[in-house]
């Protein structure tokens, strides 16, 4: 049994003061019982707040990106090891708005799940077809090469620490999400694919989160589709009275 999760991705929202404030929401509206894992990934500067506020909660922390190399000079940039120093045990790698508006291709993306991964950091590893490749039936070649060239040029130890999130570029932010029969089509490609690639037993246990416009009324009808592991939350995980939602419809 692959044990659910849903992570929220905050994107370049909240203050740290707001974001305080959301975790103490978050976490005074979950009291009750929920069976599910529970990520959150907030801006880089919030990290060390969050941790401590989080500590003891059962919710874990992850950001967003990280940089492609260990340390040095880089202006600007944040090291897996810097992230892991922080307390936090996730990142998200490869979101399509990093490839989109800051160029990240799947080679820089390797790097980073190998920069992750040797910082002891768990990679979300995103990988999402744009509306233009859906259009001429592309979706599988496009998802195909983005786990081909990062995911399955990793050791087998290697990828079995890595999540998957699968998220259609047309469904992210835009109140479009994909049904729950494209969204388990997807996921049982991918599913396939990495046993082909890496191995049956691998591909069962590897957890796979759906990703574009999930939200508090359409979580329980795609976390309910065989191959999809829950999910990962943009907008809808800013109010934490739905990202509860969400958490709950995980079970
Ligand atoms: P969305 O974002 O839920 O706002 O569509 C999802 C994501 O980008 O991870």
């Amino acid at each position: 049994m692959r044990r659910k999760i849903v992570a929220g991705n905050w994107k370049m929202n909240t203050s740290l003061r707001e974001g305080e404030e959301l975790l103490r929401n978050l976490l005074a509206g979950l009291s009750d019982r929920h069976g599910s894992q529970v990520i959150i990934a907030p801006p880089f500067t919030h990290l060390p707040s969050a941790a401590a506020l989080l500590k003891g909660s059962g919710i874990e922390l992850g950001a967003q990106n990280c940089s492609s190399e260990e340390s040095g000079a880089y202006t600007g940039e944040i090291s897996a090891g810097m992230i892991k120093s922080t307390g936090a045990a996730w990142v998200i790698i490869g979101h399509s708005e990093r490839r989109t508006h800051f160029k990240e291709n799947n080679d820089v993306l390797l790097k980073k799940v190998k920069c992750a991964l040797k910082n002891n950091l768990l990679p979300i590893y995103c990988i999402g077809e744009l509306l233009a490749d859906r259009e001429a039936g592309m979706q599988q070649e496009i998802v195909g090469d983005q786990l081909k060239e990062v995911l399955f040029k990793l050791s087998p130890e290697e990828a079995g620490k890595v999540i998957l999130a699968y998220e259609p570029v047309w469904a992210i932010g835009t109140g479009k999400t994909a049904t729950p029969s494209q969204a388990q089509e997807m996921h049982q490609f991918i599913r396939r694919l990495v046993a082909e690639k890496m191995g049956n037993q691998l591909a069962s246990q590897m957890r796979m989160l759906y990703g574009g416009s999930c939200n508090a009324k359409n979580a329980a009808e795609l976390f309910a589709q065989p191959d999809v592991d829950g999910g990962l939350i943009g907008g809808a995980s800013l109010k934490a009275e739905d990202f509860i939602s969400i958490i709950k419809a995980a079970g």
